[in-house]
């Protein structure tokens, strides 16, 4: 077990980038920043170590994996088509937070797909995940670097928290950045479908290729979702959560009703509205003005609510545009879809 810290802008020949990449290549897991989360990483053209991340993780077999590369051109080896679209999205936001679905050839290990037809594959914008990538000269089959159900890893010592004695080791390069995962999208139908709200927000997308909409599980939650990872409880804190979509006034006359029974209360709040409460446990994450500062401190915060004993919590709903998209659709799953809204009350 090594947890090895890095500075940010490591070269893929420095001693702890091939000490990782030599784990990688001997087919162990490593956990390693990208400018999403933390990953949990092993080779993707090998059975043996895929299986390693489901077991690690106490993942669902049928939730298939993200492989990761570094150089576009590795692409050849393992998607059969690139449509148009999809081709432009390389362009425009590879490095970073967009992972693309494509239809696949056979060069990866079967479980990485989880018997799909198809391919997710990203190329992310961190340095060290890049150097890393380059060094192990391999495909990477990365989920997120937490235990199935709980939130991602934002920071080196999640993962420790989670996944301490059951991975070859960390490599530690401090806070990932944007928080959330990357957005990913469907690229095998004629428009492209947005599976995951994540680091690319769909305004985004919208601006370079045009029409992309959502899939019909991401607005209507009831529907079967197609992107199988989307279908699971995710990102929960220990004690109940629910979102109330209202001023912070309403939001407190919450916390009153469960102190006057004797409970202990968490909130969820942001830079601006951080006074306005009374309550056991006030949590900060970010500035309500800047979403991307809410999104990067998101999952941290919800861990935080597990640090001590509380019996109820409550989080601020934010604005369903940009980042918030992710945002929100994190925060639902967390609060098992229970929301609150002022409007209906007046
Ligand atoms: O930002 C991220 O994407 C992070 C970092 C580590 O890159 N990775 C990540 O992986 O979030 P994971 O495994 O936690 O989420 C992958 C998502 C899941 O919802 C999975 O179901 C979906 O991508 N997915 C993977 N392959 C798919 C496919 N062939 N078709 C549809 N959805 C797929
Ligand atoms: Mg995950």
């Amino acid at each position: 077990w090594v947890v090895d810290r890095v500075d940010k802008n490591v070269a893929a020949t420095s001693p702890q980038i091939i000490e990782a990449a030599s784990y990688l290549k001997k087919g162990e897991v490593v956990a390693f920043p990208t400018e999403t989360v933390y990953g949990l990483g092993a080779n993707a053209r090998s059975d043996d170590a895929v299986l390693k991340i489901y077991e690690a993780k106490g993942r669902p077999s049928d939730n298939p994996l993200i492989v990761h590369i570094a150089d576009s051109k590795q692409l050849q080896e393992f998607v059969q088509e690139i449509p148009d679209y999809a081709q432009k999205l390389i362009e425009h936001f590879w490095p970073g937070p967009l992972t693309l679905v494509l239809p696949k050839k056979n060069g990866l290990s079967t479980y990485v797909t989880a018997g799909l037809e198809t391919v997710a594959v990203r190329m992310p914008a961190h340095p060290v995940a890049l150097a890393l990538l380059k060094a192990s000269q391999l495909p990477i089959a990365a989920p997120s670097a937490n235990l199935s159900g709980k939130p991602s890893p934002t920071l080196a010592k999640h993962v420790e928290q989670d996944l301490k004695g059951r991975i070859a080791g960390i490599v530690d390069g401090g806070p990932t950045g944007v928080g959330v995962e990357s957005t990913v999208v469907d690229c095998t139908e004629e428009i492209p479908v947005i599976l995951r709200p994540g680091g690319v927000s769909k305004e985004e997308i919208e601006a370079i290729i045009g029409q992309v909409c959502y899939d019909q599980n991401i607005l209507d939650e009831s529907q079967k979702p197609k992107s199988p990872g989307m279908k699971y409880t995710h990102y929960a804190p220990d004690a109940p959560l629910t979102i109330v979509d209202g001023s912070p006034e309403f939001l407190q006359s919450f916390i009153n009703r469960e102190k006057r029974n004797g409970k202990r209360v968490g909130v969820l709040t942001t830079e601006e509205n951080k006074d306005k409460y009374e309550a056991d446990r006030i949590i900060i994450c970010g500035k309500r003005s800047d979403l991307k500062t809410v999104a990067a401190h998101l999952y941290d915060a919800l861990r935080k609510f597990n640090e001590e004993p509380l019996d109820v919590l409550f989080s601020e709903s934010f604005p369903r545009e940009g980042v918030g998209q992710a945002i929100m659709n994190r925060l639902l799953k967390a609060a098992g879809h229970k929301i609150v809204a002022q409007s209906r009350f007046e």
